[in-house]
């Protein structure tokens, strides 16, 4: 369209611009032929011989095309005239003496004037046919439009063609990519992808393009997902450190609450056992009937002596179990019965327990295994807490967890804890020791119970086996590797009391009342004295002789580990023969201490019957 526009006023002007040029180119040329007449006539028109100049105009016209010629004399009277009747019109312009065309009636009158000595001598004047004159241009005008119009024809045709095959795809390529750009990814269907032609080619390498960009922005939105997925478990594992940092801010207070306990819990516990032992010799060295009723009443008292000691006990394998889950990291390994951490984890799930189900016993003959008491309890406390949870609360009645010790066929040590709770699909028993997997609410589990333990049993060379039906409950099986022989001990040192002397026992405890018990407790069977500290026990032992020194690890003028560094120093046959006894609440350098100690450490309050073995065997 633009291009007509532009080429009409381009046709309409075209001819007369040709119409007028070539009048112009006509004139030029016919001056042009003149001149060169007007050199010869000159000569004639000066010699003013009419007949030779009647023949030489003759000549001239003949020859250049004229169809009439006159030789003028300056006042504008013809010298000679050749086919021209009448006066030339033109002789009135030939007397202004300039070159000049002038067209009369279909004729082309030249008028070219002729001097001589710079005079005016005269004027050549040649008539040529208009008509013949006038074909060559116009045909020329011809043959210009019409290779204009040839010219534009083409040009509306390769606009067109352009339009079409360049400019088309072009415009429809860039408007698929505003498209895409603007969020329409649909919009790569409309690429023409099909032409063989560089629009095409462009298609081509467009639509690869965006294959790359899609595969990145799929790419991209995968590595989000995952992105996001990592941000909700850092989330989840922010919280669950939370708790975990609340734990052991818990576990470092229950060791000093630990040690506060047992030291009178270790003086109760002596004192009842003293009690409870006077009693019943009493009771027994009593005889008659007049004495049953007092004798009755001493059984009662022993009774509640008893249920006293049981208690203290119970409140012993509570606090040791705090104790034990103060000291997180302690992978000290020594030989147990696998009841200690069995015990000391149901002390603690006993109360978690108790709301859902009844908790009962089945503890049969097992090897002891070398395992760090903390961690196996940890392991058990797990198992404990995860049956009690399986196990709707309210019906407490019709609900069993039974915990098991028992040796495997092949002689390992078994620990089973198994409920009558819920139970496991199989779809996730495959993700059960997977840490953070939990089917528990927020808050109620963090998903690292069963793979840490499965941590702990796998490091004492074990493993945990789970059974399961869904709506009858669940089985976890620890299995350990049975503890190596215990190595023969050796011949006891010298410097001992003498052989046949009663088996004497010095403690050495900065709080006096654990000693005042222990002494009464035990001083029936042995001699036991008792030193409130370590340097009135070392002035002890330089006067005096003892099969046994049992001594308190924390004790504020000189610790556990200095007395026996000193004693090393002082009484090394003694040190040889020292136990040590704990209520909690190691400092690091205890910790060490202890951990490294090859020989006997008792827990607070005292197992008397632990002791009462060692004393003897001393
Ligand atoms: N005795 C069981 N009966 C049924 N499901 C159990 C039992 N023990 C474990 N599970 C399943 O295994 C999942 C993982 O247990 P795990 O002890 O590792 O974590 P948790 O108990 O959820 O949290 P926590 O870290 O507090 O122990 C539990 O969420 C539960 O779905
Ligand atoms: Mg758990």
């Amino acid at each position: 369209m633009l291009v007509f526009v532009l080429a009409m006023p381009l046709l309409i002007l075209l001819p007369a611009r040709v119409d007028s040029l070539s009048k112009r180119w006509v004139d030029g040329r016919l001056i042009r032929i003149a001149r060169l007449g007007s050199a010869e006539a000159t000569s004639a028109l000066m010699s003013g011989d009419r007949a030779a100049a009647r023949v030489l105009l003759a000549r001239i016209g003949s020859t250049c095309g004229a169809v009439r010629g006159a030789l003028l004399l300056p006042v504008g009277s013809p010298l000679a005239r050749w086919n021209w009747n009448g006066s030339p019109g033109a002789s009135i312009a030939c007397r202004s003496g300039l070159e000049l065309v002038v067209r009369e009636g279909g004729v082309a009158v030249v008028c070219v004037p002729m001097r001589a000595r710079a005079e005016l001598a005269g004027t050549l004047a040649l008539a040529f046919d208009g008509t013949e004159l006038q074909t060559q241009p116009r045909q020329t005008a011809m043959w210009l439009a019409t290779g204009a119009g040839f010219a534009l024809l083409i040009g509306i045709v390769a606009a067109y063609l352009i339009g079409t095959v360049v400019a088309r795809p072009l415009w429809q390529t860039t408007e698929v990519a505003e498209r895409i750009a603007g969020g329409d990814f649909t919009a790569s269907n409309d690429l023409q992808t099909w032409r063989q032609d560089e629009a095409g080619a462009l298609a081509r390498a467009f639509e690869c393009m965006l294959g790359r960009l899609y595969e990145h922005q799929l790419a991209l939105a995968r590595k989000n997902v995952l992105l996001g997925d990592q941000l909700a478990e850092l989330r989840r594992t922010q919280e669950q450190l939370v708790v975990a940092d609340r734990r052991i801010s818990v576990g470092r207070l229950a060791a000093g609450v630990a040690h506060e306990v047992n030291n009178p819990l270790a003086y109760v516990r002596a004192n009842l056992d003293f009690v409870a032992s006077s009693l019943s010799s009493i009771s027994h060295d009593r005889g008659g009937g007049a004495e049953r009723g007092a004798r009755d009443l001493v059984a009662q008292v022993e009774q509640a002596i008893g249920d006293a000691c049981h208690g203290t006990d119970r409140i012993r394998q509570i606090v040791q179990g705090l104790k034990s889950f103060s000291h997180s990291d302690d992978d000290r390994r020594e030989r147990l019965r696998l009841s200690v951490p069995l015990e000391a984890a149901i002390a603690m799930a006993a109360g978690e327990i108790k709301q859902r189900a009844r908790l009962v016993r089945c503890y049969q003959d097992a090897p002891e295994v070398e395992a760090s008491e903390v961690r196996l309890s940890q392991v058990f406390l797990n198992l404990l807490i995860n049956a009690g949870q399986a196990i709707p609360p309210g019906a407490s009645d019709r609900h069993t967890v039974t915990v098991t010790i028992r040796t495997s066929a092949d002689g390992c040590a078994v620990v089973e804890v198994q409920d009558t709770g819920c139970g496991i699909p199989h779809e996730i028993r495959e993700k059960l020791f997977q840490a953070f997997f939990t089917t528990k609410p927020a808050g109620a589990g963090t998903g690292l119970g069963l793979s840490i333990s499965q941590g702990i049993v796998h490091a004492l060379g074990g493993r945990i086996e789970v059974e399961s039906t869904v709506g009858r409950g669940s089985t976890f099986r620890v299995v350990l590797p049975p503890a190596p022989p215990t190595p023969v001990v050796a011949e006891a040192p010298t410097g001992r009391p003498m052989k046949g002397e009663a088996k004497s026992l010095l403690v050495v405890d900065d709080e006096p009342l654990v000693g005042n018990a222990l002494e009464r407790a035990l001083g029936s069977e042995f001699r036991v004295v008792a030193e409130a500290s370590a340097a009135s026990a070392l002035a002890r032992l330089a006067i005096d002789r003892f099969h046994l020194v049992l001594c308190d690890l924390a004790m504020p003028d000189m610790s556990g580990p200095e007395f026996h560094a000193e004693l090393r120093r002082s009484f090394p046959e003694v040190a040889e023969r020292v136990i040590f006894m704990t209520g909690g609440a190691f400092s690091p350098a205890i910790e060490r201490f202890a951990s490294t100690w090859p020989g006997a450490l008792l827990e607070k309050p005292v197992d008397m019957e632990r002791l009462r073995k060692l004393i003897a065997g001393a």
